[in-house]
């Protein structure tokens, strides 16, 4: 059984003092929320502050991004090791970081691999962006993303991936629920794919996208989908929370069928075979001009 997971993404938003304030509450609201991972993911100047309020409770906490390297002439980066110090999860490669910061599958797939080598807990993001979808492109780019982040790295069960379609993130345009179960079903069929049918079961994929507590159950009753990664609204506790409490459909997960076997690894190979090609959809949904 897949253990939901929903995690909170602050960007490079608050303060001190609103930073202390949002776990406060959040500890508040969330923390005896059963049947679900909570996480949130502050800024790295923040995480202490964070941690200080969040110790001992089930929140947990992670960092937005991580350098492949500790110890290294590397200025403004912060490395693996020092993270693992504080945190037990990080966001690699969200489309912020592909876009703007030269984050490569390549690095990517570095920070992957450094990550799980310090004892993180890596949530990885992917995602088309609005003109990949509407060239019909989603799965080739899903595919390439997944292949190039992903290779060679010996997946524990459990692994967190979160499909971000850029075209969502920020816009207040959410994917359909259908959009989001068939992307994340054609992601979840690539891993099985490279890293073993296992890995494929195991794997936790999140959905992340202008997700607000109105849509949070339609992206829930979907069985391929294991939680959200939320952006901005993450900054409101009571938006935030509601996500995190709301009852979701009691059949849910539907397709978690992961076998009771102990924890294995299973490293990816650059052998790929083809995952199942998914059906196609355009997405004829248009970039919010406000
Ligand atoms: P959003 O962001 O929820 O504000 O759309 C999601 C993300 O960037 O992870």
């Amino acid at each position: 059984m897949r253990t939901p997971l929903i995690a909170g993404n602050w960007k490079a938003h608050t303060r001190a003092d609103t930073a202390r304030a949002l776990c406060r509450a959040l500890r508040e609201l969330i923390d005896g929320v059963d049947g679900v991972e909570k996480v949130v993911c502050p800024p790295f100047v923040y995480l202490t502050t964070a941690k200080s309020v969040l110790d001992g409770s089930a929140i947990r906490l992670g960092a937005q991004d991580v350098h492949w390297q500790d110890d290294v002439a590397a200025t403004g980066e912060v490395g693996p090791a020092m993270l693992a110090e504080l945190v037990e999860y990080v966001i690699i490669g969200h489309s912020e970081r592909r876009a703007n910061f030269g984050d490569t599958d390549e690095v990517v797939n570095r920070k992957v691999k450094a990550a799980l080598g310090a004892g993180l807990r890596p949530i990885m993001c992917v995602g088309e962006t609005l003109r990949e979808r509407e060239a019909d492109r989603t799965e080739e780019v899903l595919v390439r993303q997944l292949r190039g982040g992903l290779k060679e790295v010996d997946l524990p069960d459990g692994f967190v991936i979160a499909y971000e379609p850029v075209w969502a993130i920020g816009t207040g345009i959410a994917a359909t629920g259908n959009q989001a179960n068939e992307a994340i079903g054609l992601i979840r069929r690539e891993v099985a794919a490279m890293c073993g049918p296992e890995k494929g079961e195991s794997v936790r994929i999140l959905y992340g996208g202008s997700v607000d507590p109105g849509n949070i159950a339609e992206f829930m009753a979907q069985p391929e989908v294991d939680c959200a990664l939320v952006g901005g609204a993450s900054l409101n506790a009571d938006s935030f929370s509601a996500r995190a409490r709301r009852p979701w459909p009691s059949n849910w997960p539907a397709a978690s069928t992961a076998r009771s076997s102990g924890p294995t690894r299973g490293r990816c190979t650059a052998a790929w075979t083809s995952a199942p090609r998914s059906r196609r959809r355009r997405s004829g949904r248009r970039r919010r001009t406000t």
